[in-house]
């Protein structure tokens, strides 16, 4: 029998791993792709962080700099589920990428270094998660080094990320005597990540022989204490986002992965209803929908191909079929979907809700796009941040305008930067969200482009979209503003500040204007 989409939809978890940079996202990832049987041996996802990349030409900066700046999105299964990571930049400057693709995912796996506790980019990145509803499972790394109590680290949890703490497991010793875990509602206990099924014992003090002498006392009592004063996991307070299940281990060592990946498959969601304009859509309706959470360049040298990545909402996307692309209302062939592993690409023939294709395209698809079988509606939520940093783009040759103007249009289609053409003809200015994104951009107009480019302070530091209830109050601000106002690429208009007091000194007189620093695609 075929497999219904109610069952496709079912096995799937869709997830993103949150973490400050070197608290072990990547070794994790790499853990989780090894045991899915998705990559053959540890240090191929490491190796390809670290490695001289051949991808092309304007990753050097992402080699140089030893940062990811790409979003992609790898796939394994295990017992039965299928699951789909989606990775994010590290790097904070790279924070809008990093916010779109948690607008698709289900649920999250935040990393936490054992020593370290709660650190900035967590913290940030778990309030994003919090804004979305976001159930997060809590994996607290190197634990085989020196590490924080676990019971500090908990209340950490729950004072920084006001978030009660359920652990699911106990680790078994620390750092050099660290051996597994133990999971408290269970009974079991599973040695290394080698150990597939955990075993079933007999309370803490039959597996205290596996610690030094000195220990299994203070073991034996931690387990009890736990089992005793934490809360136990409460299925719906996670889902709703007031739970994290924690669980504790070594992605270096492989201590703590399989118990990670039983919770995902145990405890987090199949795929989210979404919200679109006119209604809300549910993972296992018939029909196909998704939207489009991030565009990539040149992925591959050999093809000089833009591909979207969409993350499927509802029913079965099917190699051939035909999709409506609700920005224009025209029909696009998805001819050649495809997924991607750990470090290939494969047609896709069939997909399904939480899944997320790449369509290879020439510019017919933007970011927060949204595709279905034909109904005129349009996914709400993946956001577009007001940028930090704005600049003029100085042409070295000034022939070139025309062609930098494509240029530029192009980048800001893939989210590169975004692109403001002022009201006042004069020469168009790029924001970005952090500085890392103007060398980027500089980097891949001279590699791609061959436009070498440098950038000029702009006498605008803040921009904000804005709006209006009647149309009449938009028209008066943007005819008294003329010069301070530009359009963004979809011709929607922004107001330009020179700087925060003027933006408060203006929106006071002018209560009628809203002035928002976020804009959902539409
Ligand atoms: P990131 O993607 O979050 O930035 O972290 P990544 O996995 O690259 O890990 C950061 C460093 O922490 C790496 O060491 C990695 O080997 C180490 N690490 C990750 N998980 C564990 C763990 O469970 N235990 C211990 N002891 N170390 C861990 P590195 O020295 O930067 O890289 P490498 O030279 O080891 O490759």
């Amino acid at each position: 029998m075929p497999e219904t989409i109610a069952e496709a939809v079912a096995r799937r978890r869709t997830f993103a791993i949150i973490a400050h940079p070197d608290a072990g996202k990547t070794t994790l990832t790499e853990k989780l792709l090894l045991f899915g049987g998705a990559i053959q041996l540890a240090g191929e996802v490491k190796a390809k962080k670290d490695r001289i990349q051949t991808r092309s030409d304007w990753m050097k900066i992402e080699r140089e700099r030893g940062i990811s700046v790409v979003t992609s999105v790898m796939t394994f299964e295990y017992d039965g589920n299928v699951f789909n990571i989606l990775d994010t930049p590290g790097h904070e400057d790279f924070a809008d990428d990093t916010y779109r693709t948690l607008t698709a995912v289900d649920a999250a796996v935040m990393v936490i270094d054992a020593a370290k506790g709660i650190e900035p980019r967590t913290l940030k990145l778990f309030e994003v998660c919090r804004m979305r509803d976001i159930p997060i499972i809590t994996f607290i790394n190197k634990m085989d080094r020196e590490s924080r109590d676990p019971f500090e680290i908990l209340d950490e949890v729950e004072e920084k990320l006001a978030l009660d703490t359920a652990p699911v497991t106990w680790p078994i010793g620390r750092s050099k005597t660290f051996c597994g875990s133990y999971h408290l509602a269970d009974n079991t206990v599973r040695g290394s990540d080698t150990e597939v099924t955990p075993t079933k014992v007999n309370g803490p003090q039959s597996v205290a022989d596996r610690l030094p002498e000195n220990e299994r006392e203070a073991f034996v009592e931690e387990v009890e204490l736990a089992i005793e004063a934490c809360k136990p996991f409460d299925q719906e307070a996670f889902l709703e986002g007031h739970m994290t299940p924690v669980f504790f281990g070594s992605a270096l060592r492989n201590f703590g992965v399989r118990d990670l990946i039983d919770a995902l498959g145990e405890f987090a969601p199949p795929p989210r209803d979404q919200v679109a304009d006119i209604r809300k859509v549910h993972a296992g309706e018939d029909r196909m929908t998704a939207f489009v959470f991030k565009i990539q360049a040149n992925m591959d040298p050999n093809h000089r191909d833009r591909i979207a990545f969409a993350r499927i909402c509802s029913g079965k996307l099917e190699r051939g079929m035909k999709a409506r692309l609700s920005r224009t209302g025209k029909q696009l062939g998805l001819t050649a979907p495809q997924f991607f592993f750990a470090s290939q690409r494969q047609l896709a023939d069939t997909a399904y809700a939480g899944d997320v294709v790449g369509i290879p395209n020439h510019g017919t698809l933007r970011i927060g796009d949204t595709l279905t079988e034909g109904e005129p509606l349009v996914f709400q939520g993946v956001p577009n941040f007001s940028p930090e940093i704005l600049r003029r783009v100085r042409l070295e040759d000034a022939m070139k305008a025309k062609k930098l103007k494509e240029a530029l249009q192009q980048m800001a289609e893939e989210g590169v930067v975004q692109l403001f053409s002022p009201e006042d003809g004069s020469p168009a200015i790029v924001g970005v969200v952090g500085a890392l994104q103007l060398d980027v951009l500089k980097e891949r107009l001279s590699a791609e482009y061959s436009l070498p480019v440098s950038f000029e302070m702009s006498r605008f530091s803040v921009c904000r979209w804005i709006s209006a209830d009647q149309p009449a109050d938009l028209e008066k601000f943007l005819a008294t503003h003329r010069g301070d106002i530009a359009r963004d690429l979809d011709g929607d208009p922004v107001y330009l500040a020179q700087d925060g007091f003027s933006l408060r000194y203006e929106s006071e007189r002018y209560p009628a204007i809203r002035m928002a620093a976020i804009k959902e695609y539409h």
